[in-house]
């Protein structure tokens, strides 16, 4: 087996991974980025109504602010403090690197109305923000030489659990099946997010969530995983995204009677409450019988009164959708929406510069995590739009700053042949398996029942069904059987390891989501409805022992804003 070694090695080449990429690469450090996608197909530019930075640097004590209240106060306040304080320069370097920003008549950088914001404060580019921003920092991590290792499937984290050290991780190529090691002395995750295990979702097919499960398989925990965004506006039957850019340009939301409905939802925000809020309402309309469509599942977005040029001048991508899916004018006609899930809170729990915890308490050595696949936590119980592009702009960037500050002190550890092997068997496990189950019905299981089971509104009944299914679902998935054994781009294969993935961080969302019994943010309890500060206005680690979850609790992070109501 080959053992490629580096300085640092980065899995995932996203906004998040291609920002540490830039400052470890400038650094003088052999680094390389491994992806199972070619970098410009990272799920980065899905995102594409805007990134937040208050430009005025006045303004960015009320951008804290908006976003600890949109949080649900689940954010620690330190990392929200470093989050919006950075942004405007995060701005000024992406417009420097060469992001072409929209602009206001005065020419300074345009920036738009998002949910929960105090002032419009979401920089865009047309409707293709982070495709803009992706494609921007990918020109540059290349124009400085980074390596980047394509089409490779991350399969093992290589821990060293006694230690508590990273050093690297075992891969496979897709193209030819080979498994290898890459050997580093800092190991960063910027894989993304895991809202796939939902049967209606917005996000990229890659995003199985992976770069998560590797971690729990090696003993470590994952932070709040039962926060899972649903986005308000996913396209009716696909999930596919519909930016908030809609509202905020003027959108409005309409039930099968004709009510503005938001009215009764949040009176002073309307469509730009933030995304749990306006989800449950849609969600909410929908299941009271006031849904429209076919099958009464949906919503109208209704974009007709904003006119065809502001359309094609502020949300081409968006026409676009509704027209190569539904053949629908937005111009003139009115869109069905519904809930789709969208972003993920929890993830990999790092300190304020990204280094990754082991517990609420230790730290580990040689391993990082950034972006969405990071839990730090800035986004707390509900992120709002337009802060994932930064948090991935600014964290990636800490991340990177943080592998050149410690690289002195990371002691080597070499890998062996040896190091591939729990990858390799894995592999081979599944092409050997001669059981009757099939990968794509397992999935899509747990997809629906996810849906159904842990989805915007969840109680004890549906949470605990769904702990069974996992459970029968994990036991059928020893069965598995795959019809294609080659090695040349076996799809069937990277879908079942995907699978394996997916089942055990789902296990974490549920359990999390059994324990909090509480209504915080995205996460809702019919049985629970109200937040509870005294019990759980505390992060949730979630472990897997053996196949079994387990939780501890860490404290979150206050600082200048005391817990409130959240109203809007
Ligand atoms: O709605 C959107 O444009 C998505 C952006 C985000 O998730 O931040």
């Amino acid at each position: 087996m080959n053992i490629y070694r580096y300085d640092a090695v980065i899995v995932g080449a996203g906004l998040a991974g291609l920002s540490a990429a830039i400052e470890i690469k400038k650094a003088g450090l052999k680094t390389c980025v491994i992806s199972k996608l070619h970098p410009l197909r990272s799920h980065s530019g899905a995102a594409q109504g805007g990134i937040n930075a208050a430009l005025n640097e006045a303004d960015a004590s009320l951008h804290e602010f908006d976003t600890i209240k949109g949080g649900d106060y689940l954010g620690d306040q330190d990392a929200i403090k470093t989050l919006c304080q950075k942004a405007p320069e995060t701005i000024r370097r992406l417009e420097k690197m060469g992001a072409v920003f929209s602009r206001a008549k005065n020419g300074s950088i345009a920036q738009r109305a998002f949910g929960g914001q105090s002032k419009p404060r979401a920089c865009y580019a047309k409707d293709r923000t982070g495709l803009t921003c992706l494609q921007t920092i990918y020109e540059q991590a290349d124009r400085l030489g980074v390596e980047f290792v394509n089409e490779w499937f991350v399969g093992d984290l290589l821990y060293d659990s006694f230690d508590r050290s990273a050093y690297g991780v075992a891969a496979m190529k897709l193209r030819t099946g080979e498994i290898a090691a890459f050997n580093a002395k800092a190991t960063l995750f910027a894989t993304g997010g895991y809202a796939r295990c939902y049967a209606v979702n917005s996000n990229a097919r890659a995003n199985t969530g992976d770069g998560l499960s590797l971690f729990l398989r090696k003993g470590l925990p994952l932070e709040d995983m039962e926060f899972v965004q649903f986005h308000p506006t996913g396209l009716a039957g696909s999930g596919i995204l519909i930016s908030e850019a809609a509202r905020g340009e003027g959108g409005r939301l309409y039930n099968a009677l004709d009510e503005r409905f938001m009215e009764r939802y949040a009176p002073q925000k309307l469509e730009l409450a933030p995304r749990d809020v306006v989800s449950r309402a849609i969600e909410r309309e929908i299941i009271e019988g006031r849904g429209v469509g076919e099958h009464k599942d949906a919503i109208w977005l209704d974009l007709t009164h904003i006119g065809r040029e502001m359309i094609a001048s502020k949300l081409p991508e968006l026409s676009d959708l509704a027209k190569t899916f539904l053949g629908l004018d937005m111009a003139c006609d009115r869109i069905p929406i519904r809930a789709t899930a969208h972003y993920s809170m929890g993830g990999v729990p790092t300190d304020n510069d990204c280094r990754v915890k082991a517990s609420p308490t230790l730290t580990t050595s040689g391993l990082y995590a950034a972006g969405e696949c990071a839990c730090v936590s800035v986004h707390g119980a509900n992120r709002l739009g337009a802060n994932s592009l930064l948090e991935a702009a600014v964290f990636g960037k800490i991340a990177g700053e943080t592998i050149v500050a410690d690289m002195p002190d990371l002691s080597p550890i070499g890998a062996g042949d040896h190091d591939a092997n729990i990858f390799f068997e894995e592999t081979r496990r599944l092409l050997r398996s001669s059981g009757a189950e099939n990968a794509a019905n397992l999935l899509a299981t747990l997809q629906n029942s996810m849906t159904q089971n842990a989805g915007v509104f969840r109680n004890r009944g549906s949470l605990e069904k769904q702990v069974e299914i996992i459970g029968d679902l994990r036991d059928r998935f020893s069965r598995i059987r795959l019809s294609d054994k080659s090695s040349v781009f076996n799809v069937e294969l990277q879908e079942a390891l995907e699978l394996g993935h997916m089942l055990d961080y789902s296990a974490l969302i549920v359990s999390g989501a059994l324990a909090r019994e509480e209504s915080r943010g995205a996460h809702y309890r019919e049985d629970f409805a109200i937040r509870d500060d005294e019990k759980f206005l505390r992060h949730a680690f979630g472990y897997l022992d053996g196949g079994k979850t387990r939780l501890e609790y860490a404290p979150v992070a206050i600082g200048d804003y005391k817990p409130e109501p959240r109203r809007y």
